[in-house]
Parts: C-alpha cells; structure tokens; sequence
C-alpha cells in the first residue's frame, strides 16, 4: 500500500473518495461540486453524523464510489477522530475490489501534518485482520488497495512517512501478538525481529541461554527453566546520533506463553496468554519504524523472550535467584513471571548506557480490574518523566493513566529470606509488580512502565482494529524516540 497526497482541488477522479461529515454537514470546500452534492443528500437522507456510520454510495457519478463516514460533533475533533474516520472508510471497502482510495482529511484544528499523519495511520489499522490461519484465502481477504491518497494541502512529506511507519508498526506488533505459541516461540520471535533489524538497517544480537547465563540473568532464566523451547534475549541497537550510549531502551515483556508455570492459571482465558509477548513484539515494531524514519537519537530495544510452563526442570515456588543487578528474588508464585524476566532486561539496557528506560508489558491482570481496557497503566520515576511520557504517548494516541509508586509500595515486597518476592497479595498488584521493576532501576535512570495487560487485546471490535491484539504502546515509543531527537 502506497500513500501520497493531493491538495483536495486536485483530488476529484478518485476510484473511492472517502468524506467525514460532521454535525455541521459542512462538506469539505475543495471537494466538487458533484460529490459535495452527494454527500449532502447522503447525510440528509441517513443521518451519516452519528460517530463512524458509514455507508456508500456507488455509481450515479461518473467518478466512481463515494464513502460518507459520520465524523459526530465538529467540536470534538481530533487526531484520535481523524483516525478512525480514515479507519472506518478504509474498513467499508473490505468486501471490495477497490484499488485506489482518497481521503479527505480534515486539518480544522489539529493543522495538516497531524491530519494526515492520522489518515494514514487509521488506513493502516483497517487493512489488519486477524484471521491468518483460515486455510481459504477469501476468508481472510483485504481489499487489493494499492494506492491511498490523502487529499489535503501543504507540504505533508514527513507526515505520510510517519503515518507509514507507524502505521506499518502497529500492525505488524498486531500480527506477532495474534500468531498462537506454538507459531511464535521465542526462536521465531528473533527470527521475525532479524527480519526487521535487516529491513529497517538496525543492529541486532540475540544472547542465547549460557550468554545470559554468563551475565547473571538468573532472574530471567529462571523462568525457562520449565520450557524445552530455548530462551532467547533480543537486542536491537540504533544508533542515529552516533556517539556512546543510549537516549532511550525499551524493553519489552517477551513470555510466548504463559501457563502461570508450577503455579499454573486457570483455563479460562489462559490461550489470550499467547499474546504475553506483546511487549516484545512492540518493541521489535516500534524500533523497525524508528529505523525506517531515521530521527537523530540512539535508541535500544530489549527483548527477553521465553515460555512459561510447569515441568520437570520448572521453578518451584519458593526458589530463590539472584538477578543481573545482584539483587536476590523470591519466587513465590511462578505465575508472576514477567517481572523476573523484565528486571534483567531493564539492567542489561542500563548496563549498555540507557540513561531512560521505558519498559512495556502485559504484566498484571490488576491493572485491568484498576483502569478497564481502555487506558495502559503508567508508573515510573521521576514524576516530570512519568508526565512526559503519557503527553508524548498521548499525543501519539496510546492513552495511558498515570499510577502512584511511592516507599510504601516498596516495602511491602520485601522476601523474608531474600531481597524481594514476586508476589506480595492480590491488593494493589499492578503497583506491587511496579514497585518489583523499580528495584532494577538505578539512581540516575528515567524510567517509565506500561502496563499494558487491560490494553494488549479487545474482545470486541474497535474503530481501529477488530477485535483480537489491539498494538499499544508502539506509538508512545516510536513518539518518544522521535521525541528525545528533538530535545
Ligand atoms: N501475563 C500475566 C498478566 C495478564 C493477565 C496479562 C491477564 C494479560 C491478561 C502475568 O504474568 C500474571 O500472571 N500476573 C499475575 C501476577 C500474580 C501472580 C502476582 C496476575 O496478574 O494475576
Ligand atoms: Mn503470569
Ligand atoms: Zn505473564
């Protein structure tokens, strides 16, 4: 798929001309005077302002189809509507052959560069669909759209690179998610995340069991112990400022199942726990998208990747490690996995000169009783980094609430017999597996942690995706690499 953009006078002929229309039923000045007219009457007749109703009119204009998306109350536009605006439009043409698709974009208020860089973010998210594995190919069919065009003024290069990248990222962090354990091990996640590093020009080294071994990652590895599937710890490596060190890692929780190990989950629900290395595969995305658009900032991406299952060689609850920082764990319940094998990936950034660590993971089923599925936990250190994140990630379109983490926290995850334990009671989790990450950071260390468990999947479907991985997170990342360019 292939974006470019058109100033809106220029833009008539298209094979699909999709058209917000807003509770104003102010139609988009530039559009001709053929289509405005069909759209008004459209508008009229089916009342298209309700949020995202969308219907279609084809033929009767010798331009071809015209898709009217309800865009609900001008007042409340935004970069979050604008995408899912261009998500719904796109999303009407599924059972089409359409090749070629302009978008009007709306630049009242949010200025051209965010509206287009929405457009094709929210174009991108219609063209993911969930069902790889369908042994028909018309079961899992998109429409063969070659061309998107984004019909709006000004110079919009870098926003349609952006939108593309980005774009581009989401779904595939979408795709890596969605693929069943058995068809993302750890191996093939780092053979994915090569396929990525080669394509966006990153470096990449992939540390297998006895190099971690060597470094102390006794905490990580203490979870594959269970696994016949071997561990792998990615790192990818972008260096677009040059010199030493690393303005932001990223570091993403990488378990490709969770059974909940010895301390095994009920079977409820536990095969969404393929998707507990949506961490990971946001990390592996957002670093291909920071490769491709170049920003003068060095970044490096974690990704500790394993299985956790119960077996003869599995943690025992009760067993004690000691992790890469030298501080000793408790593991009282093996379930609490993702914090032992994110400690290591955390010290090893810091280790390699990450003077901000963001950390991303489907970490605590607390923080989807605390927020809903709606927003990402966030918590961190300082508050002004905690603050800059959720702006910059906001601003991006991942929205993410901020949580408390303070001493008292803290203490209660003191072990009896160790430094810390995994487990300390069920109230306040989200913040007790926080305060757990904590103990990894050192003194001088930005650090932020998103807790992406209420997030990382929607049993319904959204404007922007359908049901199944959502991808958060990608865009607050690929938003702050871009961001710790600038400043
Ligand atoms: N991967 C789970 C958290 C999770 C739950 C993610 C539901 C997505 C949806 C995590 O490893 C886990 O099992 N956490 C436990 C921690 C507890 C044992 C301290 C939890 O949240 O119950
Ligand atoms: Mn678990
Ligand atoms: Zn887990």
């Amino acid at each position: 798929m292939k974006f470019r953009a058109v100033r809106p006078a220029d833009a008539s002929g298209a094979e699909v001309t999709i058209v917000p229309l807003f509770d104003d039923k102010q139609t988009p000045k530039s559009l001709p005077r053929a289509k405005r007219a069909i759209v008004e009457r459209l508008g009229g007749e089916r009342g298209a302002t309700t949020l995202y109703n969308v219907f279609t009119h084809v033929g009767g204009d010798k331009d071809g189809r015209v898709v009217v998306v309800g865009a609900g109350k001008r007042s409340e536009y935004d970069a979050e509507r604008a995408r899912n605006i261009a998500s719904a439009g796109i999303k009407s043409l599924w059972r089409t052959d359409a090749k070629a698709a302009t978008i009007y974009a709306d630049p009242t208020a949010i200025g051209e560069q965010r509206a287009t860089q929405a457009a094709v973010e929210g174009a991108h998210f219609a063209m993911w669909r969930p069902e790889a594995h369908r042994s028909k190919p018309e079961d899992r069919r998109l429409p063969p759209l070659a061309t998107v065009t984004i019909a709006v003024d000004g110079n919009v290069k870098d926003a349609l690179r952006r939108g593309d990248a980005v774009g581009q990222a989401v779904n595939l962090a979408r795709r890596l998610a969605n693929e069943p354990a058995n068809k993302m091990t750890p191996s093939i996640v780092a053979q994915e995340a090569r396929a990525v590093a080669k394509d966006a020009g990153v470096d990449i080294e992939v540390l297998d069991r006895r190099k971690c071994e060597s470094l102390g990652m006794w905490s990580y590895l203490s979870v594959a112990q269970g696994s016949h599937q071997p561990p792998q710890f990615i790192v990818l490596r972008y260096r677009g400022r040059g010199g030493k060190g690393y303005d932001l890692g990223m570091v993403g929780k990488g378990i490709t199942f969770d059974s909940g190990g010895i301390s095994i989950k009920p079977a409820d629900g536990m095969h969404h726990m393929k998707a507990d290395m949506t961490g990971a595969a946001s990390v592996i995305a957002a670093m291909g998208a920071i490769g491709a658009l170049k920003p003068k900032v060095n970044v490096i991406a974690i990704a500790p990747c394993t299985e956790n299952l119960p077996g003869g060689g599995a943690t025992k609850p009760g067993d004690v490690f000691t992790s890469m920082s030298g501080k000793t764990v408790e593991v009282i319940n093996t379930d609490a996995e993702g914090r032992l094998v994110l400690v290591d990936g955390i010290t090893y950034a810091q280790r390699e000169g990450a003077t901000r660590v963001v950390d991303v993971a489907t970490l605590t089923g607390a923080i989807a009783i605390a927020l809903g599925n709606h927003f990402s936990g966030l918590f961190g250190r300082p508050d002004t980094f905690v603050e800059e994140v959720r702006r910059v990630g906001g601003e991006a379109g991942d929205r993410l609430w901020p949580m408390p983490l303070t001493d008292e926290y803290r203490n209660e995850i003191k072990s009896d017999i160790a430094d810390i334990t995994n487990s300390a009671g069920r109230e306040g989790g989200a913040i007790k597996a926080a305060a757990f990450l904590d103990a990894a950071v050192e003194g001088g260390t930005e650090w932020a942690h998103l807790d992406i468990a209420g997030t990382f999947w929607s049993d319904r479907d959204r404007s922007h995706a359908p049901k199944g991985p959502q991808g958060p997170s990608v865009r607050t990342l690929v938003a702050l690499a871009e961001h710790y360019a600038r400043t």
